[in-house]
């Protein structure tokens, strides 16, 4: 008896240490790294390079890289992470051909509304109000259509990463069909939404949770969290997290 007891001590315990808590890592710009529930590890437009992220920043693992469209400040160092890793990389079929072109082995072509599974994580493509070339030398080519990323897993708040995008009434289509947690908005102006925007982008979502980025990067990117959380005033259910570049939390704690 007692050992059968112990056996069910020990099962319960290994369960529990083997079923992870979901962490996020803003790593500056449009760049995270997400580490789900089943311990797979996310990175999305990772411009790890960018001015902002840690000079020390490595990625040594990965199994999925989302890129949202072709511009250099969200490809970044996606195709040579890929390479390095052996990671999946997640982008518009044009965007795909391209890290192929570039070495990239490991590439599943998206657009919006169609998900690619990996057992119980599913990535959900959006649209975004955005533009998306890539260049090369001195060419510049079509990537396809500028995306967002949804993403749903079992014992995982569910995750939208807005890419760039400016705001757009189908967000509410989003809130209907994914019913998303935490959203990560840029809201540095110029070329994506402002705070004002997102605070509306935030609204249609019908989010908890909002996560600025692609901010500050470069001065021309004005839009600040307080801005944001100036427009967030009259809608006090929603709150705005900002996190600190290469510091990692866990989903749990960002929820609070
Ligand atoms: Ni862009
Ligand atoms: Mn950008």
């Amino acid at each position: 008896m007692k050992h059968i007891l112990a056996a069910l001590v020990l099962t319960a315990w290994c369960g529990l240490a083997m079923a992870e808590e979901a962490r996020l890592t803003w790593m500056g710009h449009a760049a995270f790294k997400i580490k789900t529930a089943s311990g797979k590890i996310i990175l999305i437009d990772p411009w790890i390079s960018n001015p902002k992220a840690p000079k020390d920043l490595k990625i040594e693992k990965a199994d999925i890289i989302l890129v949202t469209h072709g511009h250099s400040d969200h490809v970044g160092e996606a195709f040579d992470l890929a390479k390095k890793t052996n990671a999946t990389l997640i982008a518009s079929y044009e965007l795909t051909e391209i890290a192929k072109a570039n070495g990239v082995k490991q590439i599943l072509p998206i657009n919006p509304s169609g998900s690619q599974k990996f057992g119980d994580l599913t990535i959900t493509a959006t649209e975004a109000v955005h533009s998306s070339s890539y260049t090369e030398k001195e060419h510049t080519r079509y990537a396809g259509a500028p995306l967002g990323f949804i993403l749903q897993e079992k014992g995982l708040p569910t995750i939208y990463h807005a890419g760039d995008t400016g705001v757009f009434a189908s967000m509410a289509t989003l809130k209907d069909l994914y019913r998303p947690e935490i959203a990560l908005v840029p809201i540095g102006g110029v070329f994506t939404m402002k705070p004002k925007e997102a605070a509306k982008a935030a609204q249609l979502l019908g989010v908890k949770f909002v996560v600025p980025m692609h901010f500050g990067t470069f001065p021309i990117l004005t839009g600040t969290p307080a801005d944001l959380r100036g427009e967030l005033l009259n809608l006090p259910s929603i709150k705005v997290k900002d996190l600190t570049i290469g510091k990692e939390t866990t989903l749990k704690s960002l929820m609070q």
